[in-house]
């Protein structure tokens, strides 16, 4: 399989981890020969209930008896997608009411963008340094790391850059910004928490100006910081929140929600503002909404903070990790040195554990495992962390 996978799929880098994936159920993936690897990454954030969770299976089941695609978005009341955003609206403070389902995190990002400008007529977009949004022509804006993106200019005009946590740079938030988007806690950077009220002193700096706030959750939403919504630990309500990942259970997916006064907008003026062929699919929604119940409704999100005070006793008690940042399941171990972090994905992968690195930070050490993850589980792949590092000493 992996001569076909590099022969015929397009890859995104010139060494994947390459792993052949046979099947995979809790929280472990197992290859084609039947090794169990333990999975400390959850698809990057998405496996919210690990993998092919009981609750989400039968869900996409039942849904598949009924139907699939049956329209473009936004032309017909269908059931799943209806309820899914009932539900984000019922956990969600006012005005966040409605919701625009789409395919991708950064497809919900360049939504979020053209709402702001539809709402407000203005066209600045102010981001943070360091900051992913996606990976599409307008988040590929949104970005800094201009060696990744250079080769792809033009892209969208009138995007400026403050650091995340400077509140002396919100002075560059003026009437002619349209919105200033962030993650909640930036992930690429190395799982940056915002520090000292850094979101309310944002919002009501664009509340001043008349900007809209837009918070990216892509990553820290659907439990994975202890709150349903990453926002809800720091005393902050954006004007439209950003969700995908994590949000579809294992399926593809993404969401913008706004207030119904401003997402009206979307509908006229230019008439379709924004439109999708399969945003809202059926299966997707019904998986979503399966997803969110059982976080809801189960202990997940407070077990989330213990689990995340075990692995910082765990890890931190070891001399080459210098620190473990992040909430709850969104942590990453920095360690002494890139070298360090490189040879402790890579040796991990070998004895059975998945860890994985982050864009912009080289000694993180992404630990981002699915929700349902048990103590013992979280213990041995700790336990498989420190062995490899003790072999550095
Ligand atoms: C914070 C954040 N925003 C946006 C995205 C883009 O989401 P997607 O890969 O689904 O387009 C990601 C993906 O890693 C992300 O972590």
């Amino acid at each position: 399989m992996k001569d076909l996978f590099f022969k015929y799929q397009a890859q995104t880098s010139p060494f994947p981890l390459g792993m052949e994936v046979s099947h995979a159920k809790g929280s472990y993936i197992y290859d084609t020969n039947n090794n169990a690897h333990l999975d400390f990454v959850a698809g990057v954030s998405a496996c919210t209930l690990g993998h092919c969770h009981p609750k989400v299976i039968e869900a996409i089941k039942q849904q598949a008896d009924q139907y699939l695609h049956v329209m473009v978005y936004g032309e017909y009341a269908q059931g799943p997608a209806v309820d899914l955003c009932q539900f984000i609206a019922d956990h969600l403070p006012d005005p966040l009411e409605q919701t625009y389902l789409v395919n991708s995190g950064t497809e919900a990002i360049e939504g979020a963008l053209k709402l702001a400008r539809r709402v407000t007529g203005r066209s600045q977009i102010i981001a943070m340094k360091n900051a992913y949004h996606g990976n599409t022509m307008g988040s590929l804006s949104l970005m800094n790391y201009e060696e990744r993106k250079a080769p792809f200019r033009p892209l969208i005009p009138d995007v400026h850059h403050i650091n995340f946590n400077s509140e002396t740079d919100l002075d560059f938030i003026t009437k002619k910004t349209a919105a200033v988007i962030a993650e909640t806690i930036q992930g690429g950077a190395g799982f940056i928490e915002p520090t000292n009220n850094y979101l309310t002193k944002l919002k009501a700096k664009c509340q001043s100006v008349g900007a809209l706030l837009i918070l990216d959750e892509i990553q820290p939403g659907i439990g994975r910081t202890g709150k349903l919504f990453g926002f809800e630990n720091y005393n902050v309500i954006p004007d439209i929140v950003v969700t995908g990942k994590g949000l579809g259970g294992g399926l593809p997916i993404g969401a913008f929600t706004a207030s119904k006064k401003h997402m009206s907008l979307l509908q006229d003026n230019p008439k379709m503002g924004h439109i999708t062929t399969f945003g809202g699919n059926p299966l997707i929604a019904a998986s979503a909404l399966a997803t969110l119940q059982e976080v809801v409704n189960s202990n997940l999100m407070q077990e989330t903070l213990e689990k995340e005070k075990l692995v910082k006793d765990l890890l931190l008690q070891h001399p080459l990790i210098k620190e473990v940042r992040g909430r709850g399941l969104m942590l990453a171990a920095i360690t002494k040195s890139a070298e360090v972090t490189n040879h402790v994905v890579l040796e991990a992968q070998k004895q059975g554990l998945i860890l994985f690195w982050l864009l912009f930070e080289p000694k993180a050490i992404r630990i981002t495992p699915p929700l349902t993850i048990s103590k013992d589980e979280l213990k041995k792949g700790c336990g498989i962390i420190i062995d490899i590092l003790n072999k550095l000493l």
